[in-house]
């Protein structure tokens, strides 16, 4: 009952209930923020997660250049709908060693964060040269000419650099072998070993259905089917996701 009239007092008193409501805020946010600054990363450690090779980091570049991300996003929100559509949500560390990250705002076209694996190269091909022809209904531009562009790469290992720089882990091995490993990639007769060894699940081939030439097609189709593909989540069902 004595409680509820000092209450009273406060309550009444506008200057003393604003100052009181300051530091019991400030409690709770210190309690809140301080640990923050304790951990050295918010991003939790995800089995799977690597750097790109060198020839999606080249498609990824392209994409970037192309302003792809207008039009998609990379992000798969942990709501019902998505996941029914475009399956787990997207994790932090997916997007660890992206600079800048491609998670986009807007969505012309779907989400693009697990679409790895989900066609052939040859539909990707098909799909880049003429969306059209592989969906009547699209509105997607088509982009012919990376067929026939040679792919700009002499300066690879320095791409590489500059990620390190910026906290990605590539070792200098791999900086040392980035011409091989991008030549490799798109190469169905190099040895690969190497290549398999430093960036697990890359995907190997013609790509662009060239064997014998390194076209944008060819980096920007690796990107592709690299994305979402470095965890793996087979042992998770998305039914479980949902309740
Ligand atoms: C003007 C908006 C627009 C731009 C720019 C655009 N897209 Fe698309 N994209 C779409 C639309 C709409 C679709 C759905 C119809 C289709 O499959 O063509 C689509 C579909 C796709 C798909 C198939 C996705 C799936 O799950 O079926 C891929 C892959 C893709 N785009 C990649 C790209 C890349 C890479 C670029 C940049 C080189 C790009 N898009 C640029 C609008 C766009």
């Amino acid at each position: 009952m004595s409680l509820m009239k000092h209450h009273a007092k406060i309550e009444t008193r506008g200057m003393l209930l604003a100052v009181l409501i300051l530091i019991t805020v400030s409690i709770g946010g210190l309690v809140e923020i301080v640990p923050l600054f304790k951990i050295e990363t918010t991003i939790e450690d995800v089995e799977g997660v690597r750097p790109y090779s060198p020839l999606e980091l080249a498609g990824r570049n392209i994409y970037i250049r192309e302003g792809c991300y207008a039009c998609h996003s990379q992000m798969i929100r942990p709501f019902r709908d998505e996941i029914e559509r475009y399956g787990h949500f997207s994790l932090a560390a997916e997007s660890k060693y992206d600079h800048p990250f491609q998670w986009g705002s807007k969505r012309t076209g779907p989400d693009l964060a697990r679409v790895g694996g989900k066609y052939s190269d040859d539909w990707h091909v098909a799909h880049f040269v003429d969306p059209r022809s592989v969906v009547p209904e699209s509105i997607m531009p088509g982009y012919p000419w990376m067929l026939d562009r040679d792919l700009g790469y002499q300066d690879i290992a320095d791409h590489l650099r500059a990620l390190r720089i910026v906290g990605v882990p590539y070792d200098d091995e791999m900086i040392e072998n980035a011409w091989a490993d991008l030549r490799a990639q798109a190469d169905p007769n190099a040895d690969h070993s190497g290549l398999l060894q430093r960036y697990p699940k890359v995907q190997i081939g013609a790509l662009d259905g060239q064997p014998d030439r390194l076209t944008e097609m060819d980096a920007l189709i690796a990107y592709m089917q690299i994305l979402g593909r470095m965890v793996d989540f087979t042992d998770i069902r998305t039914e479980d996701l949902m309740q």
